[in-house]
């Protein structure tokens, strides 16, 4: 049993991490800026304020923080924000590292869109570059300054792709539009997307937690081009798939600097995480999304 910190644990990732790491037998806390209810503790990474009382017993510390990065378009407040949220809380918590003596691990989120969108043909695995765009950037940062913990316990970096659950994330907002029949592709509609199941990642964490793993993990179960992923959204959910797809220039229109990443996509492999003994529950699109809508 471990003291577990979780950082950002109130989201869509941190309540399935919580639930099966309190469910497995681990003394779980949640740092929230606001906090409800027991077993959650204020801080405001922002204001440089946190609860020091739960912070001498942790053994491991996940932050899973992050301003949505698919919320809002990209302005300069807005990138900030997301900056801010990631790196910002990681170096926040580093300067409290101190005040925890007890910790062996550091588990930070980190994006699957870390490699750029230059070679859509190509399946990336986590020794290749980061790319030169401006979420893969936030996302070497955001490793970066996870890496701040090398020097004080193991450090890993779970570099995320689409997380599909019952509520919230991308899926929820695409589920609207496929309800009424009305959802379509973006763009070509040909970009890949990686995704995983919401309890697979969670299973994933804990897998991490327990064969302490360091380093950089691409944590997707499959790939899908955008295309099949709404048709097997519509498909799960009976209803028809026959709507025009959403033109680039819409979507540019709409999102503008953020549409890369719906227009985009890449392919990563997840054989690093599986070469640990690892071991996904949901392999088959369809199967994951049905056991989620
Ligand atoms: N869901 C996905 O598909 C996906 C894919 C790739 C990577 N990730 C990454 O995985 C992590 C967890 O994802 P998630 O889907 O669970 O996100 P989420 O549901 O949006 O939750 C993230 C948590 O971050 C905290 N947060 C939000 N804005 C913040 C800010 N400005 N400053 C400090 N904390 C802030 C919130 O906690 P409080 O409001 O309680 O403080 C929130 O519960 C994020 O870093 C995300 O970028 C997610």
């Amino acid at each position: 049993m471990k003291n577990i910190l979780v950082a950002g644990g109130t989201g869509l990732v941190g309540s399935t991490l919580v639930s099966l790491l309190k469910e497995k037998g681990h003394a779980v806390s949640v740092l929230s800026r606001n906090p409800k209810g027991e077993g959650q503790f204020f801080w405001n990474p922002s204001e440089g304020k946190i609860d020091e009382s739960i912070l001498k017993e942790v053994q491991v510390l996940i932050n899973l923080s992050g301003a949505g990065i698919a919320d809002k378009r990209w302005s300069t407040a807005r990138k900030e924000e997301l900056h801010q949220s990631r790196i910002g809380t990681n170096t926040f918590l580093f300067q409290k590292a101190i005040e925890m003596p007890n910790l062996e691990h550091f588990i930070t989120s980190s994006g699957i869109n870390a490699y750029g969108f230059e070679d859509p043909e190509k399946c990336f695995v986590e020794e290749d570059f980061f790319g030169n765009d401006y979420i893969s950037q936030l996302v070497k940062d955001w490793e970066e300054s996870a890496d701040l913990f090398q020097g004080v316990c193991k450090v890993a970096k779970i570099r995320t792709a689409v997380v599909l659950a019952k509520e919230g994330g991308a899926l929820q907002k695409m589920l609207p539009t496929v309800k009424f029949g009305i959802g379509s592709h973006l763009g070509t509609g040909d970009q890949t997307m990686c995704w995983i199941h919401a309890e697979d990642l969670a299973r994933l964490f804990m897998h991490v937690i327990d064969f302490q793993l360091e380093g950089a993990y691409n944590a997707l179960a499959g790939t899908s081009s955008n295309l099949e992923f709404t048709k097997s959204l519509a498909e799960v959910l009976h209803k028809p798939f026959w709507f025009p797809a959403v033109p680039a220039f819409v979507m540019h229109l709409l999102f503008g600097e953020m549409s890369i990443i719906l227009l985009k996509g890449l392919k990563a492999s997840n054989v690093k995480i599986k070469s640990t003994g690892f071991e996904f529950q949901y392999t088959d699109l369809k199967a994951a999304l049905k056991s989620v809508v």
